[in-house]
């Protein structure tokens, strides 16, 4: 057990708090929602504290708070005139913007995938800490996931104590305002969630209206029992992202055939049910060997960046193939995602090889 200071938010908990996450350590500390768990977001160690503290999965990202506008170019890979904008307008306060990470950011963060939320929070308190940290900060609510929030720094203190380094006492969060999540990293700003910023200030912000109403896009999934945990967790990254999915078994970890779920999620695919694949076994091999057997799909298994990105420019291929005992779930999450946000190149040599295959 590690000893938790408890500072009330004055000075010196600022200047003890920077050295503490300075330092890699983490810290609680009040928001404009709830008690929030503060790392820098560019230590990988501070950041897995912060997930063995609160008991969370590594394969869930984290977003991040920054002390202004100029922060989130610390932290994002790019970022266009309308965020720009939007930061100017709704920043302090309750708007989450979703861009591309650049490579500061570590990968717990983003929990292996290539973006980021990322948020200004109005709290003079939070504002500090991340002033004395000097660094953006990676930072969940600070509860044991699956509990409830922290609104005081008494709730977090039950919850947390001999687990993180510090604690400001900051008083009690308002909570109520949610933000509204924004994500500006496909062809169109796509609204997640709406909350006190509105479609219509967002429209009237850029000075267009946002399209975002097209059909989600429906991935089959399937899995055995080897691949079962693994396909648990990246169907619920694909619903973060804001995909629709169907997920055709297995339903249990219980020992069963990989051939059938193969086969049930490639007859989705070729008849359009669904526009991609995914099936996870514990190779990706027997899957890809079954499912390629159905006419229609060119099933990849992949375990690394520069394949998954080549088999969608090269082979445009449909269904991806992943091993849950050949990779992690970080891993599998950062393939899946470059698999899904890559376009086929549209190569005459290219279209020429797969119009042989299909013969
Ligand atoms: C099941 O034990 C295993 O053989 C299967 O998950 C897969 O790896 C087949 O290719």
């Amino acid at each position: 057990m590690m000893k938790t200071l408890i500072y009330k938010a004055e000075k010196e908990a600022f200047q003890r708090a920077g050295e503490v996450l300075k330092h890699g350590g983490i810290v609680a500390f009040p928001t404009d929602t709830v008690y929030g768990l503060g790392a820098v977001y560019t230590d990988d160690e501070a950041v897995r504290s912060i997930f063995r503290a609160k008991g969370r999965d590594e394969g869930k990202p984290l977003s991040i708070l920054v002390e202004g506008p100029w922060q989130a170019e610390m932290v994002a890979a790019e970022v266009t005139d309308e965020a720009k904008a939007l930061m100017e307008r709704f920043w302090p306060g309750a708007l989450t913007l979703i861009l591309p990470k650049n490579n500061t950011v570590s990968d717990y963060v983003s929990a292996g995938g290539s973006t980021v939320g990322i948020r200004m929070p109005a709290d003079e308190t939070a504002l500090g800490v991340i002033r004395a940290a000097g660094s953006p900060l990676a930072a969940p609510s600070a509860n044991t996931s699956g509990k409830r929030s922290s609104v005081s720094a008494e709730d977090v203190r039950t919850d947390l104590e001999g687990k993180i380094d510090m604690i400001i006492d900051g008083g009690t969060c308002p909570i109520g305002i949610s933000s509204t999540v924004l994500d500006l990293t496909g062809a169109d700003i796509r609204i997640l969630r709406e909350g006190t910023v509105t479609r219509e200030m967002i429209e009237e912000t850029i000075g267009r209206r946002i399209n975002d109403k097209q059909e989600a896009v429906m991935i089959a999934a399937g899995s055995d029992h080897a691949g079962f945990e693994m396909k648990n967790a990246l169907i619920e990254h694909l619903k973060e992202r804001g995909y629709e999915v169907k997920d055709f078994g297995c339903f249990s970890a219980e020992s069963c055939d990989y051939p059938e779920y193969a086969k049930a999620v490639s007859e989705a695919v070729v008849s359009g049910e669904a526009q991609m694949g995914m099936l996870i076994c514990g190779t990706g091999i027997g899957m890809s060997i079954a499912a390629n057997k159905v006419k229609g799909i060119r099933a990849a298994v992949v375990s690394d960046e520069f394949s998954t990105q080549a088999t969608r420019e090269h082979n445009d291929a449909n269904v991806i193939c992943m091993g849950a005992r050949v990779i992690d779930i970080p891993k599998a999450i950062k393939l899946l995602d470059i698999f899904l946000d890559t376009e086929f190149s549209n190569g005459v040599n290219h279209i020429r090889r797969i119009g042989k295959i299909e013969q």
